[in-house]
């Protein structure tokens, strides 16, 4: 009896090693697995973070222009609301014997909240103290942003504008605007009512190997001075990290050589990047075109018309257009001639630009 006893316990004994080397194998096996699994989560997460750094900007600049459009910042301050900026600097742009008043003017953003952010071509609203002869509070006015998206500065902090004070005479007398001239008078400390951002229409491509043809009268440099600055602007070409490799062509169109804007930086991207910039200028009343009339960009465009147009069929060349209203038929007149020289059709022609976001234009 105690013989058959034991017998049974020991049998149970035998099995215990083989539950355990089963129990063993099966855990070995999901062991497995789990590590398996592990090592194929960690690498797709290697991959997610590929692709994340694939996105970069220069990737971003081959998708669809609407898209890259779209965080393009408007309206951040509304007249309703509008952010007070501090002027930290004006002075005047001009030379001594130029007409009238140019000026130069920088507002701190940084207690802005939200900030208010801006990209070059951009322009922003200021509204002048004071009512209008209804006694109703000035309307704001539009102006062109001058300086990139880092500022003058390149704390990113500021924004600069480029302002002309309008001035006429009516009935015998001198009519001063009221905003251009509210802001030529504005001194560093006062407290300057501002909105938007606002505009799409002059933004730069993103692309490093674009083609810029600027033309410009006045004031209308405001925008392209943001441009060359981005383009050849030594600290703020290590800010942006857009490395320009194209070419930029500058006709600026002034009155005198005087009135001629922010020329000494302009001579210096001419130093420094001599392949990359050309800039062209046309100085009404100290220069003549060929009929003896006043020098004005378009007769400089129609000289150029045939390294013009070819810039113009490379499809990476872009044109902007910005200052007096008055210009846009000459240029048009200028184009059309061009064209012809080439055998092409400006009226065909500039359309496909426009739809091709390739021709921007801002006149007041
Ligand atoms: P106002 O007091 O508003 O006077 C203008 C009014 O005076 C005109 O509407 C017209 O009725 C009248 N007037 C003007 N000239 C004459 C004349 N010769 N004879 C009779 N009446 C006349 N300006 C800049 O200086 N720099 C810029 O960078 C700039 N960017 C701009 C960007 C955009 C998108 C726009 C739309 C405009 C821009 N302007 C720029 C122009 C600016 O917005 C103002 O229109 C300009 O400063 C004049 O405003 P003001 O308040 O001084 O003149
Ligand atoms: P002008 O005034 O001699 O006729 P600013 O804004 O500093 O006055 O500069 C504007 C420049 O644009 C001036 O040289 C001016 O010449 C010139 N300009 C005036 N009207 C036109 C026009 N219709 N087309 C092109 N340029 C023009």
């Amino acid at each position: 009896m105690f013989y058959s006893q034991a017998k049974v316990i020991a049998g149970g004994l035998v099995h215990i090693p083989i539950v355990i080397s089963v129990f063993y194998l099966i855990m070995t096996f999901f062991n497995k697995r789990a590590i398996k699994f592990e090592e194929a989560n960690k690498s797709k997460k290697t991959e997610a973070k590929v692709v994340e750094s694939k996105t970069d900007p220069k990737q971003a600049a081959s998708k669809p222009t609407k898209k890259k459009h779209a965080d393009v910042p408007v309206n951040i301050y509304r007249p309703k609301t509008p952010f007070e900026g501090t002027v930290t600097g004006n002075y005047s742009l001009l030379k001594e014997g130029a007409i009238g008043r140019v000026n130069h003017i920088t507002f701190d953003l940084k207690e802005s909240d939200p900030f208010l952010n801006y990209v070059e071509g951009q322009s922003i609203g200021i509204m002048p103290v004071g009512e209008d002869a209804n006694g109703k509070p000035h309307k704001l006015r539009l102006y062109s942003i001058a300086s990139t998206r880092h500022g003058d500065d390149f704390e990113g902090n500021t924004v600069s504008l480029c302002v002309r004070q309008l001035q006429y005479e009516k009935d015998g007398e001198t009519i001063n605007g009221v905003c251009s001239t509210y802001l030529c008078d504005i001194k560093p400390g006062d407290k300057v009512k501002i909105t938007g951002p606002v505009g799409k229409e002059m933004l730069l491509p993103d692309e490093e190997d674009a083609n810029i043809v600027m033309l410009a009268t006045g004031t209308g440099i405001a925008p392209m001075r943001a441009y060359l600055r981005r383009m050849f602007e030594a600290t703020e070409k290590e800010k942006n990290k857009w490395n320009f490799k194209g070419k930029a062509w500058l006709f600026m169109g002034a009155p005198k050589s005087a009135n001629l804007l922010y020329e000494e930086d302009l001579q210096r991207y001419l130093e420094n990047y001599p392949e990359n910039f050309k800039y062209t200028k046309a100085i009404s009343r100290e220069q003549q075109n060929t009929k003896g009339g006043r020098m004005y960009i378009q007769d400089r465009v129609l000289e150029s018309a045939n390294e013009i147009f070819n810039m113009i069929e490379d499809e990476k060349t872009h044109i902007y257009l910005c200052g007096l209203k008055g210009m846009e038929p000459g240029i048009d007149e200028a184009m059309t001639k061009a064209a012809e020289e080439k055998g092409l059709n400006w009226s065909e022609l500039r359309p496909q630009l426009k739809k091709a976001g390739r021709w921007h234009v801002e006149t007041y």
